[in-house]
């Protein structure tokens, strides 16, 4: 019979719960998954509770604030505080999203739940390792491709060109979305995932890159591009509003088109 069983050190254990802070009038608890290397301990759930009404109304300033007065110790990445960067995305009350622009009052359940994207390596706390996904972000060549001389200026666009880059150019590589693909959990190694296809359309789709051809060539694979199985995971749980899926739709259809 086959045993199934975690890895060793996976498994989330209780962890501790800090003290309430005196006088709240608005109290909320928040479950907050810890994990530090060097300690050789498993991972944890941590319980603090922050007075919403001495609070900003979104994830990110809970965070800060749990950070700033009840526990340092807590690691996690932002930068912009306006879903710019891309930096602050983790798993909230079970959807990969920006903890920035997640409002708490959105999030389901009476305690805010915060793990690490997920399936990725954790480093510490809420960072994950993104050097995978972004060398697969560099593999896609994400820069104008060209073999025509420059023009005097510019590369010019019709606003009908320009306009098609629109759903594409707003991705800001927060991996929400292919963290979210099963696909991607069990094939990250060679399946490129929603992101950086969606990234990779967005080359092929602008009128003044001159390696289309090549693009697709390079994507014409079992593993890069057809790992895809539109489960749509990745359009559901984008924090932009974007569809990776229908990025990716888009290039297949291209596929075809050249086969033909
Ligand atoms: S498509 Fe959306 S979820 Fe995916 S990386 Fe871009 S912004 Fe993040
Ligand atoms: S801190 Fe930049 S997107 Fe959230």
């Amino acid at each position: 019979m086959v045993a199934f069983t975690l890895p060793k050190g996976s498994r989330v254990e209780a962890g501790r719960t800090w003290p309430a802070p005196a006088e709240a009038k608005k109290p909320k608890t928040f479950r907050i998954y810890r994990f530090d290397p060097d300690s050789g301990g498993n991972p944890r759930l941590d319980t603090y509770t922050v007075d919403l009404a001495d609070c900003g109304p979104m994830v990110l300033d809970a965070l800060i604030k749990i950070k700033t007065e009840l526990d340092g110790t807590l690691t996690f990445r932002r930068s912009c505080r306006e879903g710019v960067c891309g930096s602050c995305a983790m798993n909230i009350g079970g959807e990969n999203t920006l903890a920035c622009t997640r409002a708490i009052a959105d999030v389901p359940g009476e305690a805010v739940t915060v793990y690490p994207l997920p399936h990725m390596r954790v480093i510490k706390d809420l960072v994950v390792d993104l050097e995978p996904f972004f060398a697969q972000y560099a593999s896609i060549r994400p820069w104008l491709i060209t073999q025509s001389a420059a023009p005097e200026k510019e590369r010019r666009q019709s606003p009908e060109e320009r306009a098609r880059l629109d759903g594409l150019w707003e991705c800001i590589l927060c991996a929400s979305c292919s963290t979210a693909c099963p696909s991607y959990w069990w094939n990250g190694d060679r399946y490129l995932g929603p992101a950086v296809l969606l990234q990779a359309y967005r080359w092929i789709a602008d009128s003044r890159d001159e390696a289309t051809a090549q693009r697709l060539e390079e994507l014409d694979d079992p593993f890069r591009l057809y790992r895809c199985h539109t489960i749509m995971n990745c359009t559901n749980t984008c924090p932009k509003g974007l569809n990776p899926a229908k990025a990716i739709a888009e290039i297949k259809k291209l596929m075809v088109e050249r086969s033909l």
